[in-house]
């Protein structure tokens, strides 16, 4: 089965590159940057990096990005990333980026946009490797700063394929952003959103009703009401489940306790992917190899899981024929 897994070539529709930062690479930028740690080595950086909630992986996932400052250290952080996927059978990513938490420390949209961009090309044109591009928005942040730098980023809009709403979700309903989905969708871009990851079922419904997405990342607490889950087998929505961050985030207590197989058998329409490897445990092969072990899952649920992702991912249709 591992070697099933690693041969097999899987997309992965929910991984924020901010979130890819191993601390190997996070000591080499801080010392090229001429910034100082809170970790004195690599194993105490991987030691920290125990969560009791969301929030408290939040705290750790900010303060690390805080050694992207050029363009260049954006180019590394998600070439490196890239190449490890590669090189575990992953043939698509799209990837969330984080405009906010870089523009806060005042590194300018032009030298974030700039190092990932090159990065998806070269990825692109050498390694086989096809690369979406989802703009996020902070919900823990106003809606106006959003619409504002929604508006900054008008140059890049051609290179992004849709906007996302992530970072802490309690207390951050979707209703919040409603003129910025709606603003997105003047624009013509797509629109995805984290929801029922902390937050409640609801907020699946008001994802769905009030910014008109087309993927709910996450979504697994849809669970918690049959209508909204009746909503989303019937519409297909896509969930983007994410099994070792859950764990590693207590929405769940143990990957065998994990909601996927009740997913699947409600006739939802299931993708895995690894939201933030350097904090969870591991890329999305981790996540399939650590699925099939606690789950017990055959090669066919991996097959229709990728299945899954290839149709929904942020590729061109002819690069989605490539990849079925
Ligand atoms: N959830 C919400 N926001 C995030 C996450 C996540 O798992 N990772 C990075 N930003
Ligand atoms: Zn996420």
């Amino acid at each position: 089965m591992h070697e099933f897994l690693l041969q097999l070539p899987k997309v992965e529709l929910h991984l924020h590159i901010e979130g890819s930062l191993e601390p190997e690479l996070m000591f080499e930028l801080a010392k090229r940057n001429g910034i100082e740690l809170p970790y004195a080595t690599v194993k105490e950086a991987k030691a920290a990096y125990e969560f009791s909630d969301l929030q408290g992986f939040l705290n750790l996932y900010y303060q690390g990005m805080n050694v992207l400052r050029t363009e260049q250290d954006f180019y590394d952080l998600a070439i490196d990333y890239f190449q490890r996927a590669r090189g575990e059978g992953v043939v698509h990513i799209d990837m969330h980026f984080d405009p906010q938490a870089h523009l806060q420390r005042g590194i300018p949209l032009e030298v974030v946009m700039a190092g990932l961009l090159r990065a998806k090309e070269e990825a692109e044109a050498s390694l086989d490797l096809s690369v979406g591009m989802i703009m996020a928005f902070l919900r823990d942040r106003p809606v106006e700063e959003a619409l504002r730098v929604l508006e900054n980023a008008a140059p890049y809009w051609k290179f992004i394929d849709a906007i996302g709403l992530d970072s802490a979700e309690r207390d951050n309903p979707p209703a919040k952003f409603q003129a910025l989905f709606k603003r997105a969708k003047e624009i013509g871009l797509v629109r995805v959103a984290h929801a029922g990851e902390e937050g409640p079922a609801d907020y699946i419904a008001e994802a769905l009703d009030i910014l008109d997405v087309q993927r709910i990342d996450h979504g697994v607490r849809c669970l918690e009401s049959d209508i909204v889950v009746e909503r989303l087998r019937e519409s297909q929505i896509v969930l983007t489940v994410c099994p070792l961050s859950n764990v590693s985030l207590k929405v769940v207590d143990d990957l065998r306790n994990h909601p996927l197989p009740q997913l699947l058998k409600k006739g939802l329409k299931v993708t895995i992917s690894s939201d933030d490897p350097a904090y969870f445990g591991g890329g999305l092969l981790a996540n399939h190899l650590a699925c099939a072990d606690a789950l017990g899952w055959d090669a066919d649920v991996f097959r229709l899981l990728n299945r899954n992702a290839i149709e929904e991912a942020f590729t061109s249709d002819q690069r989605r024929k490539e990849l079925m």
